[in-house]
């Protein structure tokens, strides 16, 4: 979809969506609260928000209300209909007409980038462009945060056939417009690509004060998976992580082979944090690879000489605390977590974050190779 196009249809929209985006009720419910929930940290006079996609400047508004100067907040949409409503409701901020894969800003500006369902917008080509965009102009640690459309309420979104398809769907103000066909996977999986993590998200729910305003459009939005938000900081490191880029996340649905992945990944994690040599002849295959900091460190090989890593280990490792969580399967089906830990070592208490790398051996149901990176924070 070019800009021009998508422009003109919400120009032609602009006062029926005005109207209706006044008292949105999922921007009441359901996209507020999530600004509120995971991005009130930037609710600060001198935070520099850009909102792409920002149509009449409902968000724009909504970060003025809550203390950001408006000379702090840049909204772009390629609808000059709605720029120009924008202008309006929000006097003192910048509204400039431009596009999520053109925007022109100062490299390491920002302290937040939003997007409020505006996703669903973008093929991924524009995808790509936006998130190299955003990864430029944030400053360092800074903030990507989005809420879309849920793509789980459809079973579309995970047809082979329709994915990666525009199809025209239904507003809730009365229009059409083009939705392009994504899996949420695809997206976090861009997302990482491009150098940020993910640090919280969630489908989102419709608050529960919602049924005291309006009980069928409460019923709506409660009986189907209807938007989820994700909070996401740029990563200044992930450039040292080659392993990251070949990550791909799938979509939600587990199948049995994933689960046997999990649960080893998960095996792995006890064996770490009770350091059980036990538990770590049960996970391993005998001729397994053990490849701490690759390139750094001389990789072990076969149970044996994991188990003697693990017997003198060299840290003394005690008191570890590990939290971990799975972040995708690269095509070559191994299974990737980020993890931190933190322990005593040499009595001192230490932590370190990274990334794991466990490749199953098919037929044992055993870990065959373990590549680990990892830096002290
Ligand atoms: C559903 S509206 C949401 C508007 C606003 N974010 C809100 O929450 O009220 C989607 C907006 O995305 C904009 N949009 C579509 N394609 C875009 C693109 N390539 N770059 C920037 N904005 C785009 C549209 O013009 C429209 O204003």
């Amino acid at each position: 979809m070019t800009n021009s196009a998508i422009g003109e249809i919400y120009n032609q929209q602009a006062d029926t969506y005005a109207g209706y985006a006044e008292n949105r009720f999922a921007w009441q419910y359901l996209e507020q609260p999530a600004f509120d929930h995971y991005v009130s940290d930037f609710y600060k006079s001198n935070t520099h928000v850009l909102d792409i996609g920002c149509g009449n400047g409902l968000v724009a508004r909504h970060f003025v209300e809550r203390g950001v100067l408006p000379q702090n907040i840049m909204g772009i949409d390629p609808s000059s209909g709605q720029l120009a409503l924008a202008r309006q409701a929000t006097p003192g901020a910048n509204f400039v007409e431009s596009s999520a894969e053109s925007f022109d800003v100062e490299p390491e500006s920002l302290d937040l980038v939003v997007t409020n369902t505006v996703l669903h917008h973008l093929d991924n080509d524009q995808l790509e462009a936006m998130l190299a965009r955003i990864y430029v102009t944030l400053k360092p640690g800074g903030v990507y945060f989005f809420v879309d459309i849920d793509p789980d309420q459809s079973a579309e979104s995970f047809d082979p056939k329709r994915v990666n398809t525009w199809k025209d769907v239904a507003t809730p103000w009365g229009t059409q417009v083009p939705f392009f066909n994504r899996q949420p996977g695809a997206l976090l999986d861009a997302l990482n690509r491009h150098g940020f993590d993910m640090v919280a998200g969630a489908p989102l729910s419709i608050a529960p004060e919602a049924l005291l305003e309006d009980q069928v459009q409460y019923e709506h939005y409660d009986s189907r998976p209807s938007r989820m938000a994700a909070r996401f900081q740029k990563i200044p490191t992930m450039k040292k992580i080659p392993r990251y880029y070949d990550v791909h996340i799938p979509n939600l649905i587990q199948s049995p082979e994933e689960e046997i992945k999990a649960t080893l990944v998960d095996d792995y994690f006890k064996a770490w944090n009770k350091q059980s040599l036990q538990l770590i002849s049960q996970i391993f295959s005998t001729d397994a690879i053990y490849d701490e900091k690759p390139g750094e460190r001389e990789a072990l090989r076969g149970l044996e000489s994991i188990q003697q890593y693990w017997q003198e280990n060299p840290v003394a490792q005690q008191n570890i605390r590990t939290d971990y969580h799975i972040i995708g399967h690269s095509p070559d089906k191994a299974v990737w977590a980020r993890f931190s830990a933190a322990f005593i070592a040499r009595n001192k208490p230490d932590v370190v974050q990274g990334y794991i790398k466990f490749e199953i051996d098919a037929t044992t149901k055993k870990i065959r190779r373990l590549t680990e990176w990892f830096e002290h924070v």
